[in-house]
């Protein structure tokens, strides 16, 4: 189960590759990611990659001949049947739970590697579009590059993968599964500055707490996210 990811600024991804849950499953070989440098395909002595905009303006443009080189070469080294290519863009679609599940699926069920490209910069070349299979934003809001949006989708995705959380971790009651916020956690003291743990949580009355947590889960997503239901 592999995921590649092509960006200008492999740096950026180091700490999150180490570290916690993410580091457990790439250690324990439930994931394989693998961080490629663009640059590699950048032409001349200063392996450039990008250029200025035809039409003139501002900021440079990432080049189309190096992307689709790049993303050529990366397909050719994939073991599996089939590669999903995404493109990191505010222009994409949005993110969300559920496309995270349809990416797991896809790996899991499909023998399908994802290929991440973050763009960066001012922008890239409009004909890049044409050898990617789809583009996905991580929000409505602008970020100087897809670095951290590959982060994002990266660990959405490996975290559903087979054997990645344990079973104490599970995703089945976890917030956005049914569309619904997950319930409120408390764990000691029983009471910090007169704030104390509802009752039923102590009470060791598994069917009072399993539908206190369900009410608890239903009324503070009408509160919080009218928009989930
Ligand atoms: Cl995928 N890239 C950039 N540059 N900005 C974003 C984004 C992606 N998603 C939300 N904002």
């Amino acid at each position: 189960m592999k995921i590649t990811i092509l960006t200008l600024f492999p740096d950026m991804f180091s700490g999150f590759l180490t570290e916690s849950i993410i580091g457990r499953a790439i250690k324990d070989g439930k994931a394989e990611i693998e961080i490629i440098n663009l640059r590699n395909w950048g032409l001349g002595k200063h392996q450039q990659v990008d250029d200025t905009p035809y039409g003139g303006g501002a900021g440079m443009v990432l080049r189309v001949d190096v992307i689709a080189e790049a993303i050529r070469d990366t397909k050719l080294k994939v073991k599996s049947k089939k590669t999903k290519v995404i493109l990191l863009t505010p222009q994409g679609q949005r993110f969300s739970q559920e496309k995270a599940k349809l990416l797991a699926d896809e790996m899991v069920n499909g023998q399908c590697e994802l290929i991440l490209v973050c763009g960066h910069y001012e922008g890239f070349d409009e004909r890049i579009r044409d050898y990617v299979d789809e583009e996905i934003s991580i929000g409505d809001y602008v970020l100087t590059g897809g670095e951290l949006a590959a982060g994002v989708i990266t660990d959405a995705v490996v975290r559903l993968l087979p054997g990645v959380l344990g079973k104490e971790e599970s995703h089945q009651k976890e917030t956005f599964e049914n569309n619904l916020l997950e319930h409120a956690h408390y764990t000691k003291p029983e009471d910090f500055e007169g704030k104390k743990v509802p009752e039923v949580l102590l009470s060791g009355h598994h069917a009072n707490i399993e539908k206190w947590r369900r009410e608890q889960s239903v009324n503070r997503t009408k509160k919080r996210r009218p928009d989930l239901g």
